[in-house]
């Protein structure tokens, strides 16, 4: 079972892509979709602050006919955000994400953010590890008839 630390290697790209929390819902939509994430971390100077994502907008704005121009992105996030650290495994967020109902993590190396997970990114890592077990065993067969 792989690390958060190389499931954060195996990323095309590092960057956490993060929101004041008083910038409006709007904004928050508008970079989501130009960064083509589902979530933004919301951030204030260095400290995370809270987590923004797509659910939030659908439920929490959509749903209750609020303006997003009008709202800022404080009054919908979602606060205090659980982590993980790079040492800990798939397994572990994968139970985490399941338990909490949770899609994204950032990973924190003591105080400092190094990266973001999402459920996508582990799904992923499962599908290439078992990928890779399937070809392992298909050569063993294959040298077994040989
Ligand atoms: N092929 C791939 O490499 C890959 C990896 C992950 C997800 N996906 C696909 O993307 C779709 C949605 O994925 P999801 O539900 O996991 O969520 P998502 O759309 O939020 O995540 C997509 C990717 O963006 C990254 N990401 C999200 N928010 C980020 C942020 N604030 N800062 C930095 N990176 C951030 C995630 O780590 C993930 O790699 C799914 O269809 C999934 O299959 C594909």
């Amino acid at each position: 079972m792989k690390t958060v630390a190389l499931i954060l290697d195996s990323k095309r790209d590092r960057t956490v892509y993060t929101i004041s929390p008083e910038a409006s819902v709007l904004e928050a939509v508008q970079r989501m979709a130009e960064r083509g994430v589902g979530a933004l971390l919301v951030m204030q100077g260095e400290k995370i602050v809270g987590i923004i994502t797509e659910r939030d907008y659908a439920r929490k704005m959509i749903l209750k006919g609020r303006s997003s121009n009008e709202t800022p992105v404080c009054d919908i996030m979602t606060s205090p955000v659980m982590y993980v650290r790079p040492r800990q495994t798939n397994e572990e967020c994968m139970k985490l994400m399941t338990e909490n109902r949770l899609r994204h993590l950032p990973v924190m190396d003591g105080e400092k953010l190094i990266g973001l997970i999402s459920i996508g990114d582990l799904v992923k890592d499962i599908i290439s590890e078992q990928q890779f077990i399937i070809e392992q065993l298909e050569h063993y067969i294959m040298g077994q008839r040989a």
